[in-house]
């Protein structure tokens, strides 16, 4: 069976059980701040096991897409030297919320293990959480499987992500036991079975995780029971692949062959075993799939695993021999591949391509020098016998060449060796401190504990609130007050203060409190329901208990409404005129200013602007109301509403209509669309390939960038001495003008020099053949003195014997050029130098043309004699 077929059968089986066939979500978990990247098919369910979120299905079944780098979960170092580790990977999963449990779950994975996919029982093991006796009988009474192959195994590991048969999301969320199903590649690969010693060998793996989702894990590491018990599945698509197609590396799957074949067309790679090509098969899906689902290459989060991946690939590419952008031409392998299942990467494919490729010329710039030094450093390592690379060198590769510590460590890893990775964290630490010395002080967030109740948000009908102070921090940790000149984070039981978020900054503001006043620099979430209050207590103390009014600076919200609406309209405007592959890539929303990024695949024109500038302006002249309707996800989308791709949303949403835009958005917005005044773009560029960038301002920050430009125009008016529309008609004369001035100067200076050839040639004297000509001229530069000799010559023919003298910047210049026939008699060299030595100058050269200079310049008419 092809990997195709194995993932379609997976889904049909389940589909004959009554379950929902559940598009994969995005690879980018929105709206989890737990999860770097999808990892579990659960993912997108967790809120329905938690009970906070509710489906039209009680069954579900996916093909789930998963990247396991970066975070938690890493697998990346490993990639190309095992059998079975991806970054990118695909999980088959059944789910039951509250439907279902342990009895159904076990007998539809042993019916479609054995009868649809047909692998022999004998070669099933299969495990189950030591304490479950349930779940034991079930195998081995209801199922069948002899009691020799059901291995019970505790969680008394403590290793959270092993086999201990207790699965959990991470450190909080849903999780319960679970039962694993186990195959066994045969008695030729060593390793035992699991619970044994050798369990960790190769022989038999795991295909299928059965959890029975039970607890809700809390922050104190407390189990609450679920709301209902439900079933949460996760088979490895390119593991059973292995199995049915008979091979036991997941590298010999049909898919990965393919992948390994067209990576070894664009590498010229002979040697189709090569771990480089396994990479190469792996990053690319990677990359193709996250690209697709909206991340790029960056310098943090996301974007910088992305960024490791791609260059950890382009490394082996450069380790295969190509010196040139290759890796985006593995792109079409994988739609051809894998874009019948997931169509998005169809639909991007270009996008993809581009990315990549620019991604890979600016690596490309700097590899060669980053594995010169590299290789240098690792040939010191080797002459002095040692075995680890020092943290500093290898961080200097990052730095200065762009390799993450991963690429360095990769590279090592082939001859042996290792990568200080302590020191390159602690000169990455200096190098931050060092920066942050220099910039903006910025409160790391990840160091508050909070695990108080959330806050109320009464920022959408207010901007003052009377409230209570639930918790105080100073540099991050608890305290029970601040004092007066001390920095903290404040946390209210309900405020008026917006949470950066969906691009949107933080409010600022003030809180009185009894004996004190914070006032509020920025807001920023601690948790994704706890607003965070940065700032100073400017005078007095500010008390845990203590009761505070708070209050928003009313200037700054309103003008950061006005750019938020603003941004409604410009990316419905933007739609409208450049079409719907338009899509948001990420906005920043504050009172100074709107940026706003989107793919696009060229420059704007002049006019698309103008355009774009005019819709928004007729939206705000239509002065209509702006609504915010909480509604169901459902109703949102059956009204038309803009949503972001690969974003989560829960089952009710908030619907803001702006004019004709509508759109999901938890902001704070104007009142009317007149409010947001006048919206003027002020900046369109590029960031990266496919992906444009727009600045605009509105309200008074619009009429500030206007009467800015007015008063430049304005000044520039005045100097010119012409009326503004003027202006460019004016510039373009002056430059015309200019340019004729600067003709006319130069012919002059050929025209005067001339002359100046020719009155000189009038005075030469010819005597034994020699047509002698020694003078002393006024010129500015040496050069000049050399054309004019060299001019004069020419002028007098081959038996020409010519020494020019001037002073120039206070010193004697001597210039001798011989024509053909007389350096006979005269050799330039020898002349020009006897001349200066006369006045105590140096100098000599050819026997045609020569130079000297130094000497006494008030001497100059002696010299001339002697001359
Ligand atoms: N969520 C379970 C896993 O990832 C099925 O293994």
């Amino acid at each position: 069976m092809k990997t195709a077929a194995i993932r379609q059968a997976f889904l049909e089986f389940f589909r004959s059980k009554g379950h929902e066939v559940v598009p994969s979500s995005s690879l980018v978990p929105h709206g989890d701040p737990t999860l770097l990247f999808t990892n579990a098919g659960m993912n997108q369910f967790k809120d329905v096991f938690l009970g906070f979120d509710e489906r039209p299905y009680k069954r579900a079944t996916t093909a789930q897409k998963c990247v396991r780098a970066g975070g938690k979960h890493n697998d990346l170092e490993n990639v190309g030297y095992t059998a079975r580790h991806h970054t990118f990977f695909e999980m088959l999963g059944n789910f039951s919320f509250g439907d279902y449990f342990k009895h159904e779950a076990i007998h539809y994975a042993w019916e479609l293990v054995t009868r649809v996919f047909a692998i022999p029982a004998e070669r099933l093991w299969v495990t189950v959480y030591a304490e479950d006796d349930e779940a034991y009988r079930i195998w081995t009474e209801s199922v069948g499987v002899p009691a020799e192959r059901v291995v019970r195994i505790g969680d008394n590991k403590g290793a959270r992500y092993a086999s201990d048969n207790f699965w959990m999301m991470g450190d909080t969320g849903p999780c319960g036991p679970c039962t694993e199903i186990f195959y066994d590649h045969g008695p030729e690969i060593p390793g035992g079975p699991p619970g044994s010693p050798d369990e960790d060998g190769d022989r038999y793996i795991e295909i299928w995780n059965l959890v029975f989702m039970q607890y809700n894990r809390d922050e104190k590491g407390e189990m609450h029971p679920l709301p209902k018990p439900s079933v949460d599945t996760g088979m490895g698509l390119e593991r059973i692949a292995a199995v049915l197609q008979g091979v036991h590396s997941n590298y010999e799957i049909d898919l990965f062959q393919t992948l390994i074949a067209a990576a070894q067309e664009v590498t010229g790679c002979a040697d189709r075993e090569s771990p480089s090509l396994k990479v190469l098969a792996d990053h690319i899906r990677a990359a193709t799939f996250l690209i697709a689902d909206g991340v790029i290459p960056g310098n943090e989060g996301r974007g910088y695993v992305l960024r490791r991946i791609i260059r950890r690939a382009i490394r082996h590419g450069w380790k295969l021999g190509v010196r040139e952008p290759f890796f985006w031409k593995l792109v079409a392998p994988v739609v051809a591949e894998m874009g019948d299942a997931y169509p998005e990467i169809r639909g991007r494919q270009h996008q993809v391509e581009a990315t990549l490729q620019a991604e890979e010329e600016r690596f490309f710039a700097t590899i060669a020098n980053g594995m010169a030094m590299l290789e240098a450093a690792v040939a010191e390592l080797e002459a002095r016998g040692e075995r680890m690379l020092d943290g500093e060198v290898a961080f200097k590769l990052h730095d200065t060449y762009g390799f993450p510590l991963d690429l360095t460590a990769d590279v090592l890893r082939e001859r042996g060796l290792t990568v200080d990775s302590a020191g390159f964290d602690a000169a990455m630490a200096r190098q931050k401190a060092m920066a942050r010395a220099a910039g903006k002080f910025k409160v790391n967030l990840e160091a508050i504990d909070y695990a108080g109740p959330a806050t109320a948000f009464e920022g959408y009908e207010h901007l003052e609130t009377e409230s209570e102070v639930v918790a105080l921090y100073r540099e991050g940790a608890p305290v029970a007050a601040l004092e007066e000149g001390e920095s903290g984070v404040v946390v209210l039981a309900a405020t008026p203060f917006y949470a950066e978020s969906g691009g949107q900054v933080g409010d600022r503001g003030m809180l009185r409190a009894t004996d004190g006043l914070f006032a509020v620099e920025d807001t920023q979430k601690i948790r994704a329901d706890v607003h965070g209050h940065h700032g100073v207590v400017t005078t007095g103390v500010i008390r845990v208990g203590d009761r505070v009014t708070a209050r928003v600076d009313h200037t700054a919200r309103a003008a950061t409404a006005r750019h938020h609406s603003a941004t409604h309209l410009l990316h419905k405007a933007l739609r409208d005129v450049l079409g719907p592959h338009v899509e948001q890539k990420g906005s920043e929303v504050a009172p100074e200013r709107l940026r706003f990024d989107f793919s696009h695949p060229k420059p704007l024109t002049p006019e698309e602007i103008a355009e774009i500038e005019r819709r928004i302006l007729a939206e705000v002249l239509a002065n209509t109301p702006v609504a915010a309707d909480v509604m169901p996800l459902e109703a949102a989308k059956a009204s038309g509403a803009m949503m972001l791709f690969g974003e989560k949303y829960g089952e009710t949403v908030r619907v803001l209509t702006i004019g004709s835009s509508k759109e999901l958005c938890g902001g704070t917005h104007v009142q009317r669309t007149g409010d947001i005044g006048l919206v003027k773009i002020t900046l369109e560029t590029a960031i990266a390939a496919g992906i444009r960038r727009i600045e605009a301002v509105a309200g008074e920050a619009a009429l500030a960038y206007v009467q800015q430009l007015d008063a430049t125009l304005g000044a520039a008016a005045e100097r010119l001495k012409v009326a503004r529309d003027e202006v460019p008609e004016r510039i373009a004369a002056l430059q015309e003008a200019l340019k004729a001035a600067e003709k006319a100067r130069e012919r002059a200076v050929e025209r005067a020099a001339a002359a100046l050839a020719e009155a000189l040639v009038a005075r030469a004297e010819t005597r034994d053949g020699v047509k002698r000509l020694v003078a002393q001229v006024e010129v500015d530069s040496i050069d000049a003195l050399k054309r004019l000799a060299e001019s004069a010559r020419d002028r007098l023919g081959p038996e020409a014997a010519v020494l020019l003298a001037a002073v120039i910047d206070g010193k004697a210049v001597f210039v001798a050029a011989v024509g053909r026939a007389a350096v006979a008699q005269v050799r330039a060299g020898e002349w020009v130098k006897r001349v200066a030595t006369t006045i105590g100058g140096r100098g000599g050269g050819k026997p045609e043309f020569a130079q000297a200079g130094g000497g006494d310049p008030a001497r100059l008419a002696e010299a001339l004699a002697a001359a």
